[in-house]
């Protein structure tokens, strides 16, 4: 598409030369600086387009991770005061987004993200955690049904490059995990 569309311009302006050649020199000159600068718009038109098209066969931002990688029974929490939680176990992490030193996941791209958290009531017989983005509770779960039920909440957020995504257990809170039942993953629906 791009290309036929250079191809033509380039006609045009060769065309355009052709015709003015019968004329006084003047006319062809006149002529010259136009189609350069078309053809430099054109040229610009075509970089942006390559470089869309290149972002758009990049591999998709996505990621997984559970809380721990052992398969060990572990409970975390109850603490005294809010902990993030640090999702050892990296399942995905197409993009580099997510830091399981940290628990954080930072956006690559602006764009729209899918993201879900999946937890297990731990030992406190009680589950309240929250995704935060840059500092702001997103969405939580809640779950008081016994030890092991597990709760899960998910939504599509708008991320700027560069923000922030954890999970925060609150204070007197507490989250089991075994093997891949208390999870934190995303990816991005379309970048924007
Ligand atoms: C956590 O539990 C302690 C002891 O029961 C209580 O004093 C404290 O207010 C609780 N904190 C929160 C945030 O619920």
């Amino acid at each position: 598409m791009a290309c036929s569309f250079l191809t033509t311009l380039l006609i045009l302006c060769a065309v355009g030369s052709l015709r003015a050649q019968p004329f006084f020199a003047g006319e062809r000159a006149k002529a010259e600086p136009e189609c350069n600068a078309l053809l430099y718009q054109v040229a610009a038109r075509v970089d942006k387009l390559e470089k869309d098209a290149a972002e758009a066969a990049k591999a998709p931002v996505s990621f997984a991770a559970a809380l721990v990688a052992t398969q060990e029974w572990t409970h975390l929490g109850p603490f005294n005061t809010d902990t993030t939680l640090v999702f050892k176990n990296v399942i995905t992490n197409v993009g580099n987004g997510y830091d399981s030193n940290t628990g954080i996941f930072t956006a690559p791209v602006r764009g729209l993200y899918f993201i879900v958290f999946n937890g297990n009531v731990g030992k406190s017989g009680s589950l309240n955690a929250a995704v935060i983005k840059n500092g702001i509770n997103m969405f939580a779960i809640y779950d008081t049904q016994g030890t092991f039920s597990s709760a899960t909440n998910g939504m599509p957020l708008v991320l700027e490059e560069g923000d922030k995504l954890w999970v925060t257990l609150w204070a007197n809170q507490s989250i089991f995990d075994q093997s891949r039942l208390s999870t934190f993953s995303g990816f991005l629906l379309k970048s924007m």
